[in-house]
C-alpha cells in the first residue's frame, strides 16, 4: 500500500531553523486563525506543540475550515524574519508555507476555547472532557503522570518486583470505606464488591511465595469526596516477604529518589527522616506534619499547674493538656484582628477559646497577662521557649483536641506568615496506634486495617486498647499523606486475636475472612507492604490542590461522570437479570430500553442509583 499523502512527516512541536527549506506535512487541530489582508495565518496544534502556518489567499480560499477542525497541511518550512520570531515557542523560529490543506475532520463550534487559562464552569469542561484535555496544562499533567508511573514501574522492576494483577470483582476488603457492589446474575441475591485496595490478595501472593509484588492498582471507595479523593483512584501498591520496616522504607526511598529525578529532575535526600506517631502528634499536633517550617507545639503543663487560670487548671485536673504555639515576633506580625480571626478558626476545630499572650518579662499583654505577673512572666517565657515580643497561643483540653487545634493553626500560620520553605519534605511516620475508639459506634476499630501487626505480642492486652501501638507507617510529604502500609500479621492465632479485640465473632471471622485465616495456617512468611496514592503524589508534585486535574476522566464531588452520564438508570429487564427489583425511576424508564452501556440522552446523572 502506498503511504497516504496526508500522513504527517513531523509533529507540530518539532520543526526548527535547521528544517528551513524542507517539504513537510503536519497533522493537527486548528488552534487559532488570523487573516491579515490577503495572508492567512493559522496555528496548528497537537500534543507536541503548535506550529504557525501561512496560507496564500488561493490556498486559504480553496479549503474551508475553522478552529478545532483537524487538518493536514503540506508545505515548505521557511525562516521567520527577525521581527516575527516567537521566542516563547519551540517552533518560533519558523513557519510552514502551506501549499495544500486537506480537511481530515470538521468540528462543531467547541463549547469553550482551548486556552491555557479558562474560567469556563467545571461542569461544562467535564461534560466535554475530550476538549478540556486538549488544553496544554492538562496535557502536561497527564503526560507527567505517565512519566511518573513509568519511572516507578522501572524502579520496582529493577529491584526484582513482579507486577501481578488482582481481581476487580471480589468481596469486601475492610479498608474502612463503603464498598461499591456489583450484583451477580448467576448467584441470585449475591454481590461482588469492587476492591478498596488489593490488600488481601497481595498478602495471599506472599503466602504463595511471590516475595516482591507490585501493581498499579485501581481502587474503589464509596466515601464522601474531597479535593484529594476520588471514588476510583490509583495506588502504586506493593508487598514484600522476609522483611522489616527498614527494608520496605529502603525500597521506597530508592523508588522515589529515582522517580523524582527522572520525572521532575529533583534530588531527594535519603534516608527520609523517621518520626514516631507519638512524637509527630506531640511536636506538630497532627500525624502528617509539614516539616518545611518550625512552629512546633510546646507543653505548658509545668507552668499551668502553678497558675491561677481556671481554664488551665481544669484541663490538667481532668486529665487534659495545656499546649502552646509560639509565633516568633508575633507581636509585630499579628494584629488584634488577626488574633481574633485565629480564635475563630480555632473554634472551627472545636476550641472553646484561644488564650494568647504577647510575651514580655514585664508581664506582656493579652488574655494571659494577668496570670503572668512578676516572676510568672519569665517562667512562662521559659516554659514556652518564647522571647520578648513573641506571641504565645494556647489550647487547653483533652490531648487529641488540643493538639489538633494547634496543629491546624500551625499549618495556617506557616502559610500566612510565609514560613514554608520550598522543597519536598518526605518523612516516615511510624508506630501508629493499633486501635481507635469510635464513640458513636461504641467500639474499637483498626487504625490502619485489621491485618496490621501489633508492636510486641498480645499476651497481656491493656484495658485501654488506645495505648497499643502497631507496626503501621505512613509516608508524608509537605503535610500530605502520600501512602500507608504496615508489617502484617502472618500468624493465624495473632490474626484471630486481633479480630477478637475488634469484637468480630468467631462466626463472622470465618464468614468474612475464613479464606485468609486458612491461608495464614498454610505457611505464611513474615511480610509487609505499602501503597502510595498515585493521583495524590502526581498532583502534589505538580503543585495542584485537586487530584481531578491529574485524572483523565474524573468524577464530580457527587461521584458523577458528567461525560458519559454515569451513574445512570438501567432498564427493568437488566435489573431482573441480576435479580434486583426495579425502583420507581427504573420502571418509569422501562419503555426506553435504557441500559448501563448506552446512557439515556438528556437524563441528568444522579446519585440516587436505582440499585
Ligand atoms: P490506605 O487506605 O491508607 O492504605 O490507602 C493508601 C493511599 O491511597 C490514597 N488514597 C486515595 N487517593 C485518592 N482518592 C481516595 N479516595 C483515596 N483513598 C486513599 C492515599 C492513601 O495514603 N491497603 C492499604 C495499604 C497497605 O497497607 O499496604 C491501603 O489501601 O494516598
Ligand atoms: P473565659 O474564662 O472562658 O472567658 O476565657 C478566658 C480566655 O481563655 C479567653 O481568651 C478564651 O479565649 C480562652 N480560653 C477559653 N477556653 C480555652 C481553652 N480550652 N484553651 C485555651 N484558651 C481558652
Amino acid at each position: 500500500m502506498s503511504t497516504p499523502s496526508w500522513l504527517r512527516t513531523h509533529t507540530c512541536g518539532e520543526l526548527r531553523a535547521a528544517n528551513v527549506g524542507s517539504r513537510v506535512v503536519l497533522n493537527g487541530w486548528v488552534d487559532a486563525r488570523r487573516d491579515h489582508g490577503g495572508i492567512y495565518f493559522l496555528d496548528l496544534r497537537d500534543r507536541y506543540g503548535k506550529t504557525q502556518v501561512t496560507l496564500a489567499a488561493d490556498v486559504a480560499e480553496a479549503t474551508r475550515f475553522s478552529t478545532e477542525w483537524v487538518l493536514a497541511v503540506e508545505g515548505t518550512v521557511v525562516a521567520r524574519d527577525a521581527a516575527n520570531l516567537n521566542r516563547e515557542r519551540d517552533t518560533g523560529a519558523i513557519e510552514v508555507r502551506a501549499e495544500r490543506v486537506t480537511v481530515l475532520a470538521p468540528s462543531r463550534v467547541p463549547p469553550f476555547e482551548v486556552l491555557d487559562q479558562l474560567d469556563t464552569a467545571v461542569e461544562t469542561r467535564l461534560r466535554h472532557r475530550y476538549i478540556d484535555l486538549r488544553r496544554a496544562p492538562l496535557q502536561h499533567n497527564l503526560l507527567h503522570r505517565a512519566r511518573f508511573i513509568s519511572a516507578m514501574r522501572r524502579a520496582f522492576e529493577d529491584q526484582g518486583f513482579a507486577e501481578i494483577e488482582t481481581p476487580i470483582l471480589t468481596r469486601a476488603t475492610p479498608e474502612g470505606a463503603r464498598d461499591y457492589l456489583v450484583p451477580s446474575r448467576v448467584h441470585p441475591g449475591e454481590f461482588y464488591a469492587l476492591p478498596q485496595s488489593p490488600q488481601i490478595f497481595k498478602q495471599l501472593l506472599m503466602v504463595a511465595g511471590f516475595d516482591r509484588y507490585f501493581q498499579v492498582a485501581r481502587c474503589f471507595r464509596d466515601e464522601d469526596l474531597r479535593a484529594d479523593r476520588q471514588p476510583e483512584f490509583t495506588q502504586l501498591d506493593m508487598e514484600m516477604s522476609f522483611i522489616d520496616e527498614e527494608r520496605i522504607f529502603a525500597v521506597w526511598e530508592t523508588v522515589l529518589t529515582r522517580t523524582f529525578k527522572e520525572a521532575l529532575g529533583v534530588d531527594l535526600q535519603t534516608p527520609f527522616p523517621r518520626l514516631s506517631w507519638d512524637e509527630s502528634m506531640e511536636r506538630y499536633g497532627v500525624d502528617k506534619p509539614d516539616t518545611r517550617f518550625g512552629l512546633e507545639l510546646v507543653d505548658l503543663a509545668s507552668w499551668a499547674a502553678d497558675s491561677d487560670f481556671a481554664v488551665f487548671k481544669d484541663a490538667l485536673g481532668t486529665g487534659g493538656r495545656v499546649l502552646g504555639l509560639v509565633v516568633p515576633g508575633g507581636g509585630d506580625r499579628l494584629s488584634r484582628k488577626d488574633l481574633t480571626a485565629l480564635e475563630e478558626l480555632a473554634k472551627t476545630f472545636g476550641a472553646k477559646g484561644l488564650a494568647w499572650w504577647k510575651a514580655g518579662a514585664d508581664g506582656g499583654a493579652g488574655p494571659l497577662a494577668r496570670f503572668a505577673a512578676g516572676p510568672r512572666a519569665a517562667a512562662l517565657m521559659a516554659a514556652a521557649g518564647a522571647a520578648d515580643g513573641d506571641i504565645l497561643l494556647t489550647a487547653a483540653g483533652l490531648a487529641p483536641k488540643a493538639r489538633r487545634i494547634l496543629g491546624e493553626l500551625r499549618v495556617h500560620l506557616g502559610r500566612k506568615l510565609g514560613l514554608v520553605k520550598p522543597g519536598w519534605n518526605l518523612l516516615w511516620v511510624t508506630h501508629f496506634p493499633m486501635f481507635e475508639h469510635d464513640e458513636e459506634a461504641g467500639r474499637w476499630f483498626s487504625a490502619h486495617h485489621p491485618f496490621t501487626s501489633p508492636v510486641g505480642d498480645l499476651d497481656d492486652v491493656p484495658a485501654d486498647l488506645g495505648v497499643l501501638r502497631s507496626r503501621a507507617y505512613d509516608l508524608v510529604m509537605n503535610g500530605w499523606e502520600l501512602g500507608s502500609g504496615s508489617i502484617r500479621i502472618h500468624r493465624q492465632d495473632v490474626q484471630a486475636r486481633v479480630f477478637d479485640l475488634l469484637g468480630i465473632s468467631a462466626q463472622e471471622q470465618r464468614a468474612k475472612f475464613g479464606f485468609l485465616l486458612e491461608a495464614l495456617a498454610h505457611g505464611a512468611p513474615p511480610h509487609g507492604g505499602f501503597a502510595v496514592g498515585l493521583d495524590r503524589i502526581v498532583a502534589l508534585t505538580l503543585g495542584l490542590d485537586s487530584i481531578r486535574d491529574v485524572v483523565a476522566f474524573p468524577k464530580t464531588a457527587s461521584a458523577s461522570d458528567l461525560l458519559c452520564e454515569a451513574p445512570s438508570p438501567v432498564s427493568p429487564s437488566q435489573l431482573a437479570e441480576v435479580h434486583i427489583a426495579p425502583s420507581g425511576r427504573a420502571l418509569a424508564l422501562g419503555g426506553t430500553g435504557a441500559s448501563a452501556a448506552a446512557p439515556t440522552g438528556g437524563t441528568s446523572p444522579s446519585s440516587e442509583s436505582p440499585v
